[in-house]
């Protein structure tokens, strides 16, 4: 057990690089754990024109899904970066993969998909029958972080939530992104809960169907207030604890 606690420690706090590079730069996550957070943070960093307002289309552009680059106005910025729900790829050679409490990512999903799954399945039901492209959480996070990887950095939503100027400052340092506090602060700002929400209000999304409120809650925790009995059990089933655990997550 103390052997596996301090391979997890290791990989919380790999060695960072400090070199500026223009590697592409892989934002990796399983769906609903702060991925598109992180985009508008990265995309206000990287944009020529300080005066540009990142929303929920240009940042298609600025920080496109690696599985749609195609179809997107790619524009170029030094890194590259690429969003992806990929499981472990051997091709992302530098990775910031963020994690989520996944009692909130299964609320939040559950939200977001209430759309498109049978009216009838309440938030025990999703847990308990929803079979995404991505997998299981678990399987999703151990592929990239069950073992050690020097090109993978972990983000946990959590942290960024408690302080992002921290968190940020770690992931240009790996990403090789130089920018002054001004403009980090700045781009914090602009890609704050309550900015991205007035964004989303006032501009709606790319790929959104006008209903769905996608910036709903940001809060870690959530679970606390929402998962009853069923809930647990179903996600208990589902699950794997022990990673839960690894990952300094509360199981009570
Ligand atoms: P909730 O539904 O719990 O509110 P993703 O982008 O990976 O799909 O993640 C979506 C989650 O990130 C949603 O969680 C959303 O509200 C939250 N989120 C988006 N922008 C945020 C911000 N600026 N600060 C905090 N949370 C944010």
């Amino acid at each position: 057990m103390n052997k596996i606690r301090s391979l997890f420690e290791k990989i919380l706090s790999p060695k960072e690089s400090s070199s500026v590079s223009c590697a592409d730069v892989f934002l990796v996550s399983f769906p609903k754990s702060g991925n598109t957070w992180m985009r508008f943070l990265l995309s206000n960093l990287l944009k020529d024109n300080e005066n540009e307002k990142i929303n929920f289309y240009n940042v298609h552009d600025f920080c496109p899904e690696w599985e749609k680059r195609k179809c997107e106005n790619k524009r170029l910025t030094c890194p590259q970066i690429y969003k992806s729900h990929s499981s472990y790829d051997k091709n992302f050679q530098k990775v910031i993969y963020i994690v989520r409490d996944p009692r909130d990512v299964y609320i939040s999903y559950y939200h977001f998909m209430k759309k498109t799954i049978p009216l009838s399945w309440d938030l025990a039901a999703f847990i308990e029958k929803y079979d995404g492209p991505y997998g299981t959480w678990s399987n999703h996070v151990l592929s990239w972080i069950g073992e050690k990887r020097p090109n993978v950095i972990v983000i946990k939503y959590e942290d960024l939530l408690l302080n992002t100027y921290n968190v940020l400052l770690k992931v240009l340092k790996f990403s090789g992104i130089q920018v002054n506090e001004d403009r980090i602060r700045k781009a914090i700002k602009q890609s704050s809960f309550e900015s991205m929400s007035k964004i989303e209000r006032d501009e709606g999304r790319k790929y959104g169907d006008g209903e769905t409120v996608f910036v709903r809650k940001g809060r870690s925790g959530q679970w606390r207030d929402v998962f009853g009995d069923k809930e647990l059990v179903a996600f208990h089933k589902k699950e794997d604890c022990t990673l839960i655990q690894m990952l300094s997550y509360d199981i009570d």
